[in-house]
């Protein structure tokens, strides 16, 4: 984990609307996602294909992570997604996102097409990654199969409004609790895409909420995946961005707290430190089991690009 890419937001950008594709690369965002799916009204998906291909190619998205999402395999337009927008700008894009995803198939479908339209157009094979999304009963069954369809899958992604409505969830608010409910209805739907996520190594990531101007109500929802350890949220509005930003990433304390049990854990199991399995950190016991949550941490603040604040001095 610690290897991979920061995605704490993931914006999402209708591929439609030329004028938001433009703003888009100028915001702190992790990751964009160009869409081409339920942002894009039928009529307009061949005009957005042609938009988010001049876009990717024109550059100026920085160090952001560039998904373009497909439509579902249920629909007729898939096959011309993949082919236009990665025949067209596959060296400029990161990843395919594949909305609606029922089973393994349907991965290893996009799979054999991504390494043929590679394949065709001289792009290296295997380049291009895949984000899934769980959006149904059917795909949160197979959740764990579809983590492991394709060595391509880099995040597992939870649809909360596209989920709610096929399981006949009651809503008032899309990614939000219900009053009626006082648990946290998503629980089970999130602890299964995160075990599947982390048992194949790749990352979780929470979807949408659409009151875009509450912003105390999203870092409030988005809480409630970070706790768990989720990744990343997306993000439908500009002013989400931050929030997520700093919910997904630890915080500044948490982050030292977490490179100064690496360096202990390493001083106190070296020659120098004795050899020790556990050792004390001020009043905490540290052994290997902590040295791994704290690299979690680290491998997370790093990615944001956290700068440590204190250092470790080995006792006397
Ligand atoms: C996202 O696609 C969702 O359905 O929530
Ligand atoms: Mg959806």
């Amino acid at each position: 984990m610690a290897e991979l890419r920061s995605r704490r937001s993931n914006l999402a950008v209708p591929g439609s609307n030329p004028r938001f594709l433009e703003k888009a690369k100028g915001l702190p965002a992790d990751q964009v996602f160009l869409d081409l799916e339920d942002a894009c009204a039928p009529l307009a998906k061949p005009g957005a294909r042609k938009n988010i291909v001049a876009a990717l190619n024109e550059g100026g998205w920085g160090e952001k992570i560039r998904t373009v999402r497909v439509n579902d395999w249920t629909t007729e337009w898939t096959y011309s997604d993949v082919i236009e927008v990665v025949g067209g700008a596959g060296a400029n894009l990161d990843c395919l996102m594949l909305p609606k995803v029922v089973d393994a198939a349907q991965v290893q479908a996009l799979d054999l097409l991504l390494t043929q339209v590679e394949k065709a157009t001289g792009l290296p094979v295997g380049r291009i990654g895949i984000e899934a999304q769980i959006e149904n009963a059917q795909g949160l069954i197979n959740v764990n199969a579809i983590a492991f369809a394709s060595p391509r899958i880099e995040t597992i992604i939870f649809g909360p409004a596209d989920f709610m409505a096929s399981i006949n969830m009651k809503s008032l608010v899309v990614g939000a609790l219900h009053p009626d409910y006082a648990g946290d209805p998503f629980h089970y739907i999130l602890m299964q895409i995160l075990m599947a996520a982390r048992a194949r190594g790749v990352q979780a990531i929470d979807g949408p909420f659409l009151q875009v101007r509450d912003v105390d109500a999203f870092r409030e929802v988005a809480q409630r995946s970070a706790v768990l350890g989720f990744d990343g949220k997306w993000v439908l509005h500009p002013g989400q961005i931050d929030a997520a930003n700093e919910i997904y990433a630890p915080s500044q304390a948490d982050y030292d707290h977490a490179e100064l049990i690496l360096d202990a854990y390493q001083w106190s199991t070296s020659e120098a430190g004795g050899a020790k399995g556990s050792a004390m950190l001020g009043d905490e016991m540290i052994d290997e089991a902590s040295a791994k949550m704290a690299l979690v941490i680290a491998g997370k603040g790093r990615a944001a690009g956290l700068q440590r604040t204190s250092t470790f001095t080995p006792p006397e």
